[in-house]
C-alpha cells in the first residue's frame, strides 16, 4: 500500500487527498494508483532480467480496460479465462500474441476467438477440451498452440476456494494422467504441444509450494523428452500472495530467484522460456474502495459502521472471511476510538467489509478499505439494485475516471415486461 500514505492527518493516494476524489466522483468508488499498478509489475520485469521470461496479467483481478491499457504498454502478456476478457485484452490494446487462454470450460466460439486473434497458448484442462481444440482449430484450417494444465497435487496452503492444485480440485489434469494426454495431443493433427501449465492457487505467502510444483513439472517435462515429446515453456500460473495484515508473502525477485535456480540446475534448463500468471501482485495493494460512513449504530452486543459500499462492491469479506484494513481518510487525533463492525445497506448479516477494529469515527467520515485492487471490482455484483461504484486511477495530482458509476436504470434496461 506504498502509494497510499498519509500527509498530516489526511490520506493520500499519490500526490492527491483521497477526501478529494470522494468530493469529485462520490463514494463509493475504487481509486487505483497508476504508479503502484506499473511498479509491480517493472519489480516482475526487473527480477526477470534478460531471461525469456512472459508476465502475463491475470485480467480476472481488475479487467478494468485502462488497467489493461497501462500493463500492456509495459509489455505484459495477458492471462483470459474467457471470450470476454480476451476482447477486453483487444479492446485495450493488449498484443495477442502474448495472451495465453486458461480455463476449465472452454467453449467453441471463445476457442475460435482466440485462434483468430492468433492467442500464444491455450491451457488446456482436459483431454475432452483437447478433442474439441483440435476439431475447432482443424474447422478453421489452423494449428492451436497448446500446454496441457497439469494439478499437481501440492497444497498452496491458502483459503479452501482459491486453492486450485489439490487433487480434489477441478482443475487441471492429474498429475499421473498427464502423459497420457501429451499422448493424445501429440498426436492430433490441428494441436501442437509447445507447453506446461499449472496453476496451484492464490494469495500463497511461501515460495514452497511454488517450489514442490515446479519440481513435478520438470519430472513430467523429463519424461515427455524421453517419448520425445520437446516442450518449450513452462507456465507456473500465478498465485504470489500480498500482505493485507501480516503475511510476509516472497518478493517477487525472491520467487523468481528460487525457480530461476531450479531451473538453473536442470540439464536442458536453458532451452524453456517461462510464462507467470499473475494478478493479485500486480494490483492488489494498489487500489482502496472509498466509502462514507452513513450511520453509527449500537446494540447491545457491538457497534456497527454502516457505510455507503457493502457486500456486492467488494465481496472478499463475506465470501472468505478476508481481513482487509480500514483507514480512515481524515484521522481525528482527538476523538476516542471505539470497536465497530464496518457493514454495508445490502439485507444480508454477512454484509460485512471488516469486523471488531478500533476506529475514532463519525458520520460522514470517509473510510478506504485497503487492498482493494486485486477481486475488488472484478467480483462486484448489483445485488439489491445496487449500481457498482465508479472507478479512478490517480497519476501523480491528477484523477481519471476510467469507468463511470453504474445508473440505476442500466441496471434493468435490458429486463421486460410481460405483455398485458
Ligand atoms: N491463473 C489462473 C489459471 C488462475 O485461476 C488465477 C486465479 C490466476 C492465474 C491469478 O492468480 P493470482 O496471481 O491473482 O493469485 N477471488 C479470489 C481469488 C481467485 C483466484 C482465481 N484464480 C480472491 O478474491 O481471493
Amino acid at each position: 500500500m506504498d502509494a497510499f500514505q498519509y500527509r498530516g492527518n489526511s490520506l493520500l493516494v499519490e500526490d492527491l487527498p483521497l477526501s478529494s476524489v470522494a468530493e469529485r466522483f462520490g463514494t463509493p468508488t475504487y481509486v487505483y494508483s497508476r504508479r503502484a499498478i506499473v511498479d509491480a509489475f517493472a519489480e516482475f520485469r526487473r527480477a526477470a532480467g534478460t531471461r525469456d521470461v512472459l508476465v502475463c496479467y491475470a485480467l480476472k483481478a481488475n479487467s478494468n480496460l485502462a488497467v489493461i491499457d497501462l500493463l500492456a504498454r509495459e509489455g505484459a502478456g495477458f492471462d483470459i479465462v474467457s471470450g470476454g476478457e480476451l476482447k477486453r485484452v483487444l479492446a485495450a490494446g493488449g498484443d495477442p500474441s502474448r495472451v495465453v487462454f486458461s480455463g476449465v470450460g472452454k467453449q467453441e466460439t471463445e476457442m475460435r476467438m482466440a485462434l483468430e486473434a492468433g492467442v500464444r497458448c491455450f491451457n488446456v484442462e482436459s483431454e475432452s477440451e483437447l478433442l474439441r481444440l483440435d476439431r475447432v482449430a482443424g474447422a478453421l484450417g489452423r494449428r492451436a498452440p497448446v500446454s496441457l494444465r497439469v494439478n499437481p497435487d501440492v497444497d498452496a496452503g491458502t483459503h479452501p476456494y482459491i486453492s486450485t492444485g489439490l487433487r480434489e480440485n477441478k482443475f487441471g489434469i492429474a498429475h499421473d494422467a498427464a502423459l497420457a494426454a501429451y499422448r493424445t495431443a501429440a498426436r492430433l493433427p490441428n494441436v501442437e504441444v509447445i507447453g506446461i501449465d499449472c496453476h496451484i492457487g492464490s494469495q500463497i505467502t511461501s515460495i514452497d509450494p511454488f517450489m514442490a510444483a515446479l519440481d513435478k513439472l520438470l519430472e513430467l517435462v523429463d519424461t515427455l523428452h524421453a517419448e520425445g515429446i520437446v516442450l518449450r515453456h513452462i507456465d507456473l500460473g500465478g498465485g504470489l500472495g500480498i500482505r493485507y495484515a501480516d503475511e510476509e508473502p516472497p518478493s517477487r525477485e525472491a520467487l523468481f530467484r528460487a525457480i530461476f535456480e531450479r531451473i538453473d540446475r536442470h540439464p536442458r534448463g536453458a532451452s524453456f522460456g517461462l510464462v507467470f500468471e499473475f494478478g493479485r501482485s500486480i494490483v492488489g495493494n494498489a487500489g482502496v474502495l472509498l466509502t462514507r460512513v452513513e450511520y453509527l449504530k449500537s446494540n447491545a452486543e457491538r457497534r456497527f459502521a454502516i457505510v455507503d459500499a457493502a457486500m456486492n462492491d467488494l465481496m472478499r469479506p463475506a465470501l472468505y472471511d478476508a481481513w482487509h484494513g480500514v483507514l480512515p481518510v481524515e484521522a481525528r487525533d482527538a476523538s476516542p476510538a471505539q470497536v465497530y463492525d464496518i457493514v454495508g445497506p445490502v439485507c444480508e448479516s454477512g454484509d460485512w467489509l471488516a469486523r471488531g477494529r478500533k476506529l475514532a469515527i463519525a458520520e460522514g467520515d470517509l473510510l478506504a478499505i485497503a487492498s482493494a485492487g486485486a477481486y475488488g471490482m472484478a467480483m462486484a455484483s448489483n445485488y439489491n439494485t445496487r449500481a457498482r461504484a465508479a472507478e479512478v486511477i490517480v497519476d501523480g495530482s491528477d484523477a481519471h475516471l476510467v469507468r463511470e458509476r453504474e445508473s440505476v436504470e442500466s441496471l434493468f434496461a435490458l429486463e421486460r415486461r410481460l405483455p398485458r
